[in-house]
């Protein structure tokens, strides 16, 4: 199958997220690589997706996971070279599916060419105007300049040896970019250019909405950073003019033919996602509201239809998204009590925090629930109008991994809070392609984070034999998903039951969700429910006749009638 020219693709495509180092280890370091994702390319095309967004594999200390670029346009050694990401994007492509990278461009690594050049040109120099440097208060300049929180905790200020402080959102070695400065916006059009040249389709945008600040004296406290409104005005976070810049990265988009894409990943108020959606921004952006809502039929309503609307106004598709590499996988969220599975604040949202804290061992994770409800929300996220971003390894229904040692860990989150927050590293354990084998088929080394000795029960070898499989589900969806081509649009159905959702696609499909612990008699649901469930073609669990079992999803193919 090869690519087809419709400039429309990304509309309603399936993206399999990528993190490269857990996928798999094709040199046997235990460390992800390039030539890992080559080698499985017909598992990707065998599952049905559309496109593959590959998280940072670039240069880089791995200080955050990759997210602390060294080199934009370059392969880190460990993970191949520029000629192995040639030979990956030949092998997809020819398969069909398009290849989209994370742009990082709020901030680099310390091991930047730029940011060793600032460290030696010093206070004052055109080098240090590329970040954000200032002087300390307090006596010699040793306090730093605010009182400023960074995101993974700490002071968002580190002092260089000649005593200037220098502004981290994120962790020290991720030195925040001055995007008032020229040559940075030029640069970041340069990488841009560098990896559509290569062939690559689309872009994931890293924290978009930070970039552009306003560090003018005098600084807010913390306290008053904290209560100011994200109205576009904020210091740092979604500043209105960062929109500038990505109409500049438009243009380099509409240079390409199709025009590359473009999600920001904008952790924003949603009445503010369609100003990155829109087609003038970065054409689309993620919406995280389904990864934060608990497994609840009035929740998820809500959260569709807000979406759809917001997806009309900025004239993008919506983005549903359940997981991703840096919240707790969405079928041990799901078997976690509501009220732990609902923190709505935060920029990165790790519900389920406490329970992997005690290390899994507090009794109130329900697993097979987890899985059950994961499938079922799964299945209906498939069904809806946009695009679907699916993470590594939920195709096979994966769990969290809390069993990991303060030792084996790597996320700065842990480190930087002592331990508090436990971090990411629970969904970024290597996948477990076989049931046997030192790292079960990811590589041939032990892989570089443990894999727990459940994963073989979740492998790839296991599930493709078996009928009721997470991964035969996805497959099977992904496979049927393709005739649910047509207008962006859903109709609900009126079930008369709160807890059970149906909705109509143009062509006639309808999938029907019951979220109660309970199976929902169909002779309760309505005529058309029934109707429609008379056809029913493919379920998360297993179909009955007479009833919507319990926390399950069922797609109907068309009838006559629809
Ligand atoms: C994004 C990434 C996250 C990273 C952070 C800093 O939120 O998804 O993994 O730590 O940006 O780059």
């Amino acid at each position: 199958m090869s690519l087809t020219s419709d400039p429309n693709w990304w509309r309603q495509a399936v993206v399999y997220q990528i993190y490269p180092r857990s996928f798999a280890d094709a040199n046997g370091d235990g460390l992800g690589d390039l030539a890992g994702v080559t080698s499985r390319a017909d598992y990707l095309a065998d599952l049905g997706i559309d496109a593959v967004w590959l998280s940072p594999f670039y240069p880089s200390e791995l200080a955050d996971g990759g997210y602390d670029v060294a080199d934009y346009r370059n392969v880190d050694p460990r993970l191949g070279t520029l000629a192995d990401f040639d030979e990956m994007t030949s092998a997809l492509h020819e398969r069909g599916i398009r290849v989209i990278v994370d742009i990082v461009p709020n901030h680099t690594s310390r091991h930047h060419e730029w940011f060793r050049a600032a460290l030696a040109a010093g206070p004052g120099s055109p080098e240090r105007e590329r970040y954000i440097f200032r002087d300390g208060r307090g006596p010699n300049g040793s306090e730093p300049p605010t009182d400023w929180r960074a995101m993974f905790g700490g002071s968002q200020w580190e002092r260089v040896e000649d005593g200037q402080w220098y502004l981290h959102t994120f962790a020290p070695e991720q030195p925040d970019l001055n995007w008032a400065n020229p040559e940075v916006r030029e640069d970041f059009l340069r990488t841009l250019r560098f990896w559509a040249d290569r062939g690559v389709d689309g872009y994931r945008v890293d924290v978009a909405h930070s970039l552009t600040k306003d560090l003018s004296e005098p600084l807010p406290s913390w306290e008053e950073l904290e209560a100011m409104p994200w109205d576009g005005t904020h210091p740092i976070w979604d500043r209105d003019e960062v929109q500038e810049v990505y109409a500049e990265w438009r243009k380099v988009f509409n240079e390409y033919d199709p025009p590359r894409v473009a999600v920001a990943e904008a952790w924003v108020e949603s009445e503010r996602v369609p100003r990155y959606a829109n087609e003038g921004s970065l054409g689309q952006a993620f919406n995280f509201d389904l990864l934060r809502a608990n497994f609840d039929a009035g929740a998820f309503r809500r959260i569709i239809d807000h979406n759809l609307t917001l997806a009309t106004r900025s004239g993008s598709s919506s983005t549903w998204v359940l997981s991703n590499h840096d919240v707790i996988r969405h079928a041990t969220r799901y078997g976690l009590p509501d009220a732990v599975s609902d923190d709505r604040g935060g920029y990165i949202v790790n519900p389920g925090a406490e329970w992997v804290k005690s290390r899994g061992s507090e009794p109130q994770l329900d697993r097979e629930r987890g899985l059950r409800r994961a499938r079922a929300a799964s299945l209906l996220l498939l069904a809806l109008p946009g695009c679907a971003y699916l993470y590594e390894g939920e195709e096979l229904g994966l769990h969290e991994v809390c069993e990991i040692d303060a030792d084996e860990r790597q996320d700065p989150t842990f480190f930087r809070s002592e331990g508090v927050d436990y971090g990411r590293d629970g969904c970024r354990v290597p996948l477990p392609w076989k049931s046997e084998g030192v790292s079960l088929g990811f590589g041939e080394a032990p892989a570089h984070l443990p894999q727990p000795e459940w994963f073989a029960d979740f492998s790839v070898e296991r599930e493709e034999a078996e009928e009721d499989s997470t991964l035969t589900l996805y497959r099977r969806a992904l496979s049927a998903r393709r005739a649910w081509q047509g207008a962006e649009e859903l109709r609900w159905i009126e079930t008369g039951c709160d807890d059970v959702l149906a909705f109509a696609r143009p062509g006639g499909w309808v999938s029907v969700t019951n979220f109660s612990a309970v199976d929902v008699p169909v002779s309760e649901l309505g005529e058309e429910v029934a109707r429609a469930l008379g056809r029913a073609h493919l379920a998360s669990r297993e179909m009955r006749p007479d009833v919507v079992a319990a926390e399950t999803t069922v797609w109907c193919a068309p009838g006559e009638d629809s």
